[in-house]
């Protein structure tokens, strides 16, 4: 169901990592959409192997950044401005790690190094990134950047532990962002805020499973997937939402504005 959404346009896509990743179904929708991309993960990732598969199949480029890495960041866009031959139109920053919880540290015993770090990669990342693309003068007039976030920035979900802090702050850094590149160039910077969705990142999360089954009985609509979730950054990407920026845009069947479903109260009553 392509319809040209993106013809003409050409993007950068941070963090596919394997097939799964949001990042990933983004990616193949953008390309049926007509745009032009270069992707790129952590070298660490890139060792992976992965990703090349996906490069060809949307006949891109990989250039390895590691995203707290402002060198490298400055060798990506140099680079992709140089393959696309000018500009970018649209970003898709889908980067996200806790060091707490890989080290299973719940969140009232975080281990302040590992927190900074945390930060460091799944937020003050999508600064550094916008930053880079600023003082390159990288992104062409009406460009449209997505960072990916969850609702536990707002409501409490325990086992999401400093990753709802994390949230909160990329949710903020695209509201603070999105005004300085909206009034110099009409850029537009929004966040997502999708359903639990089954990747690596996702996964990682303890009760994941049950988590899961527990938003899709939650949800009106039932969880978006992936791959809905890159349909809906096409249509951030497009020339159809130019006046939508600053925003943290709910992609999750419902689930934030349900007090409770049927569903789920037809469980509580087993
Ligand atoms: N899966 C979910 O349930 C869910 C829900 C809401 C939001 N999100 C967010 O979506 C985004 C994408 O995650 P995903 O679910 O597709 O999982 P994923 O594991 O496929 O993607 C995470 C990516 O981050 C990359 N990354 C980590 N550290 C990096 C670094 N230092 N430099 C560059 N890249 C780095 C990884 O290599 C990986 O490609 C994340 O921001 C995640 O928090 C995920």
């Amino acid at each position: 169901m392509a319809n040209n959404l993106l013809k003409g346009k050409k993007g950068i896509i941070f963090g596919a990592l394997d097939e799964k990743s949001i990042a990933w179904r983004t990616a193949l929708r953008c390309h049926e959409e007509g745009a032009q991309l270069v992707l790129t993960n952590a070298p660490v990732a890139l060792r992976m192997g992965e990703i090349n598969k996906l490069a060809e199949l949307v006949n891109a480029p990989v250039i390895g950044a590691d995203v707290v890495n402002m060198e490298d960041l400055k060798k990506l866009f140099e680079e992709s401005m140089k393959h696309f031959g000018g500009g970018i139109d649209f970003i898709l920053h889908s980067v996200g790690m806790s060091l707490n919880v890989r080290k299973g540290k719940s969140y009232t015993e975080l281990d302040y190094g590992f927190n900074q770090k945390t930060l460091d990669i799944s937020s003050m990342s999508f600064h550094r990134v916008i930053r880079t693309a600023w003082e390159m003068d990288a992104l062409n007039e009406w460009g449209s950047v997505i960072g990916l976030t969850y609702i536990a920035a707002q409501r409490v979900f325990p086992d999401y532990s400093e990753m709802a802090d994390a949230k909160a702050l990329l949710e903020s850094v695209a509201r603070s962002f999105g005004y300085h590149y909206g009034v110099r160039k009409k850029v537009r910077i929004n966040t997502i805020s999708q359903s639990p969705t089954k990747t690596t990142a996702g996964s990682g999360v303890k009760g994941f499973d049950g988590f899961i089954s527990y938003a899709e009985k939650m949800s009106p609509l039932g969880n978006a997937t992936a791959d809905q979730c890159a349909d809906y950054c096409v249509s951030l990407f497009s020339d159809l939402t130019k006046m939508v920026t600053m925003q943290n845009l709910f992609h999750d069947g419902g689930f934030s504005f349900t007090g409770v479903t049927q569903a789920v109260i037809e469980q509580m009553e087993k």
